[in-house]
């Protein structure tokens, strides 16, 4: 049989932003390195983004079996597509994408009579429309869950809580502890639930969407985990309850830089950022000492009021310590109302700072001059920071940040919690405790998990052999 075409055509859609976007590019590249044909469906906005900012084109064309194709995301070209407008493109999404998604597969260009026929479909899983348009033109669908698999489950026990009266929140405690998330009892308080759960009631429409979510999860052909055994074991078996098919392969960025340790022919990994990377931190970042910097970013969505800004840009001033801090477009709130820039913050900052717009941050992580993390807890930058042994101090906004920076202080202890706070005192003194006071037991235990994290995407390991199950399991599809 002709190799080639016996090969599954996997069909890869993933939430149009950034954290979705780059997990499902490192995802399809191991698929095209195993021999599968993929097509990578990504909006017309961030493909232009994406190709105006990396050399991802030229990466992938040495994949011949691979192809980009584009779909509109519902949003006027003039929408910022900031954190605080991300209900928006749920909107377009379902307006727009949704049925232009069911006529690509129905008469479009996906479709069998156009080209070869697509195998399966893996879609992010908060694409939930998805299902019915695959149910419908009869193609499996796999669901990736990008998020933590720990916020995911606080989004399975959504209706536990509600069941047992802890949501909505009663009472202004949000100290409280939470008794119905299985497995997180005795450390979980009603601040850490993800950041929908403080809704005065369930009309809310991010409680309503995540419902939705895990009604329609179990319904697909399997879930795709961005997490590793080791680490997630407990919620992972009780996840397998509702998805038997359960492939818990990360972290996903971390195979091809593992596969090209064992393989030094194999091209680096190509950037995934959709926003252009200043390199010129690299540079700044060989000239300091020995896990001597703290670096900052807030991720692709979340923002800063320009108060919070203040209290940052004091504290780690106060602090004493080296920082790279990423200060992303439009991510200021109110930004041309911050006032003149005390003269002891820009003196501070040019002699021992440096900031960005965009870095390239698993570059960063990795860098020897790093010592800390002040991170807003996106699962991406969690997993990133975990794998290269980097404590992290953790300043969560929504969905499931809240949740992971609670597995970061009380479960992982990779290091510090600042949730709800936002005081140049209290984040001088936790830079201090991060870097110099508690550093010692963080970095313990980061170095053990940096470790089992490699060594599940190593050859033999847990999430190698998911991935390589997840393979074998497409190609019976055919
Ligand atoms: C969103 C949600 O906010 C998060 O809760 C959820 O877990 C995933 O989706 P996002 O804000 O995009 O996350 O954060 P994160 O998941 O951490 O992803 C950000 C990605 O951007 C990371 O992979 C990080 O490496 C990259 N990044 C960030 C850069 O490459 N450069 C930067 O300067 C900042």
């Amino acid at each position: 049989m002709d190799p080639i075409s016996s090969s599954p055509h996997v069909l890869i859609f993933p939430l149009p932003l950034q954290g979705p976007i780059k997990c499902m590019l490192k995802l399809s590249e191991c698929l095209c390195l195993a021999g599968l044909e993929v097509t990578f469906l990504n909006t017309v906005h961030y493909h232009h983004r994406l190709l105006s900012c990396t050399d991802i084109q030229s990466h992938f064309a040495r994949y011949p079996r691979f192809r980009f194709e584009t779909i509109a995301d519902g949003l006027t070209e003039d929408n910022p597509r900031t954190g605080d407008r991300v209900m928006e493109l749920f909107d377009g999404l379902e307006a727009m994408t949704k049925p232009l998604f069911r006529e690509m597969l129905t008469s479009g260009s996906l479709s069998s009579e156009s080209r070869r026929p697509v195998t399966c479909i893996i879609v992010d899983a908060m694409l939930i429309f998805a299902l019915d348009v695959a149910e419908q033109v009869g193609i499996p669908l796999f669901y990736f869950d990008t998020i933590s698999p720990c916020g995911l489950w606080t989004y399975f026990c959504l209706p536990k809580l509600i069941d047992a009266g802890e949501l909505p929140f009663k009472g202004n405690d949000l100290d409280a502890p939470i008794k119905s998330v299985q497995g997180m009892e005795g450390f979980l308080r009603q601040r850490d639930l993800p950041s929908f759960c403080r809704a005065s009631d369930l009309t809310d429409y991010q409680l309503k969407f995540a419902m939705m979510e895990i009604q329609q999860v179990p319904r697909a052909r399997g879930l795709i985990l961005n997490t590793f055994k080791e680490l997630d074991e407990p919620f992972l078996s009780q996840m397998r309850s509702l998805c038997p098919n359960l492939y818990p392969i990360g972290p996903i960025h971390t195979h091809l830089k593992t596969r090209l340790n064992a393989e030094p022919t194999l091209p680096p990994p190509s950037s995934t950022s959709l926003w252009q990377e200043d390199q010129s931190c690299m540079i700044w970042l060989n000239a300091q000492p020995f896990k001597s910097v703290i670096y900052i970013s807030i991720g692709s969505l979340s923002m800063m009021t320009s108060n919070q800004l203040m209290e940052f840009w004091h504290g780690l001033v106060n602090s004493g310590h080296r920082f790279l801090w990423v200060r992303r477009p439009n991510s200021i709130v109110g930004e041309n109302r911050v006032g003149p820039i005390p003269k002891e913050l820009l003196e501070a900052t040019k002699e021992r700072g440096c900031i960005v717009s965009w870095a390239p941050q698993e570059d960063v992580l990795a860098h020897p001059a790093v010592g800390g993390f002040l991170t807003h807890s996106g699962w991406n930058s969690t997993l990133e920071s975990m794998v290269e042994g980097v404590p992290m101090l953790c300043w969560p906004s929504f969905v499931d940040q809240h949740v992971n920076s609670r597995f970061v202080s009380e479960v992982w202890k990779l290091g510090i919690d600042m949730k709800d706070t936002c005081d140049r005192v209290v984040i001088e003194k936790m830079v201090k405790d991060l870097m110099d006071v508690r550093r010692d037991e963080f970095l313990q235990s980061a170095e053990r998990l940096a470790k089992l994290a490699k060594q599940s995407v190593s050859e033999g390991g847990s999430s190698f052999c998911n991935l390589k199950c997840l393979i074998e399991d497409i190609i019976r599809l055919m």
